[in-house]
């Protein structure tokens, strides 16, 4: 694909972007070493041969397009590889549901390191811009990440649209229902997740606002046939589905056990996708009836979580952590709010501030339609804010109301009960939530 190069405070770089390939092409060593660099930046285990073909293979599927930033003149040894990149980043295109069904292409950053001696120098920065600047030549309206670290990437547009908290709950006597569950849940051989999970997940996809579309990695994983740390199989997990009233299956949930040394016995659970909220509850109260079992843990629950709501105890659910999870950053006011289907009308002019320029303008959102407004328009700025506010309520997953009230949002004088209003055009039928992580 492309290469360029350039000169960046501290040295010189030459910029490649390619397809990965899979470990049977004679072109492999560069996807290769991308990926080990991949691995240095996050501190994990290097050579793992199985695990790096594996992950090539899988970003093959996913249609990923990597970046890496290489020396252009390599420090002399004992310096790492020069065909290992200093810098890595990676796209790939979902969709993400914006409310009320509707789905619009996402871009997917992932994968973003900068190796510690080439840090500061700008390479984080260069490679962001250039490729949100493609993203948004493209037509794509929004991009979207995964943070380590939450003070990074507002600088570059993006905020948070969806929190999640990972929970323990208790799974003895305590743990009822208060309703009967609907449908059936049975044991699963894993292998039938290559299908079924993407085909469940499709339909939790269309239901849930903030979902993102599964890498390829999702469907491995359930299956058992994807363990993070060898790229090999996983014959720790097990598989429930739930099947509604007429047989159809519409949720799974994959588990595996801690082991005999974990006390209380304890359920890790891997993933649970719902296409609706019978197949929800219906996981659960089959998860909560594991024999020997007295506690599930699991990273990616909802903030806004129904289980607690239908429990007779709800103090059976434990929260750990609650964490911010999906980054938007619009890249197309006009394209991103065409595209929402508006619970409420109305009609605000909102004045955004973009610090890459790209989506720097006055909007006015009505009932109808989105529209660029020029400067010399005599409307007034009914809201003011950065995209990063914009994009953290687009989904829903935040009130511009709360946004307001933590000076994030300014609301003009004149039209004091703006944010609600626009809470209101934006609110989604249920609660955002996204379970891809990536
Ligand atoms: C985070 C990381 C990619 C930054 O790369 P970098 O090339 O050093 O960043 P740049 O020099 O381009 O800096 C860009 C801006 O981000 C800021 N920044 C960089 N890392 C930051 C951090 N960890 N926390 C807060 N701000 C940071 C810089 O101060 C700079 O700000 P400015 O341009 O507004 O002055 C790099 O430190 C890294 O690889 N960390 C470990 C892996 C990781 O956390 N990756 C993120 C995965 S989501």
């Amino acid at each position: 694909m492309g290469s360029e190069t350039g000169t960046m405070r501290g040295g010189d770089y030459e910029i490649r972007r390619f397809r990965p390939q899979p470990a049977s092409s004679s072109d492999y060593a560069g996807t290769e070493q991308w990926i080990e660099a991949v691995h240095y930046g996050f501190y994990q285990k290097p050579g793992r041969d199985e695990l790096t073909a594996r992950i090539a293979e899988s970003s093959v599927a996913d249609g990923r397009e990597l970046t890496g930033a290489y020396e252009t003149t390599p420090a002399p040894a004992p310096a790492l590889d020069a065909g290992r990149p200093v810098a890595t980043f990676a796209t790939f295109r979902k969709t993400l549901n914006v409310g009320h069904g509707v789905l619009v292409p996402a871009h997917m950053v992932t994968a973003v390191t900068v190796r510690t001696d080439h840090r500061r120098r700008g390479l984080l920065r260069r490679l962001m811009s250039e490729d949100l600047a493609r993203a948004k030549a493209d037509g794509v309206p929004v991009a979207a990440l995964t943070a380590s670290e939450a003070s990074i990437y507002r600088r570059f547009g993006y905020g948070v649209a969806t929190h999640e908290r990972s929970v323990s709950v208790e799974t003895g006597p305590r743990f009822r229902l208060a309703a009967p569950v609907r449908g059936r849940v049975v044991a699963a051989e894993p292998s039938a997740m290559l299908e079924l999970a993407p085909e469940i997940f499709a339909r939790a996809h269309r239901a849930i606002p903030g979902s993102l579309g599964r890498q390829e990695r999702y469907r491995l994983r359930a299956a058992g046939q994807w363990d993070d740390e060898t790229g090999g199989p996983d014959r720790a997990v097990r598989v429930a589905v739930h099947l509604d009233e007429q047989g159809t299956p519409d949720g799974y949930a994959a588990y595996a056990f801690r082991g005999w040394e974990t006390e209380p016995p304890t359920m890790a659970l891997r993933d649970l996708v719902a296409a609706t909220p019978e197949a929800y509850l219906g996981l659960w109260d089959f998860l909560g009836s594991l024999d020997l079992i007295e506690r599930i843990d699991w990273e990616d629950a909802p903030v806004d979580d129904p289980l607690v709501w239908a429990l007779e105890d709800p103090r059976v659910v434990r929260t750990g952590s609650v964490r911010d999870m999906l980054w938007l950053r619009i890249l197309d006011v006009e394209a991103a709010l065409s595209a929402r289907r508006l619970a409420h009308g109305g009609d605000l002019v909102l004045r955004i501030h973009d610090p890459l320029g790209f989506t720097d303008g006055r909007y006015r959102l009505g009932t109808a339609r989105v529209a660029r407004l020029g400067d010399d328009d005599p409307a007034q700025d009914d809201l003011v804010m950065d995209i990063a506010e914009l994009s953290s309520v687009y989904v829903g997953g935040v009130s511009p109301v709360t946004l307001a009230e933590a000076g994030r949002i300014q609301v003009g004088a004149h039209r004091p009960g703006a944010a609600a209003e626009l809470a209101g055009m934006l609110a989604v039928e249920r609660p955002a939530h996204c379970l891809t992580h990536f």
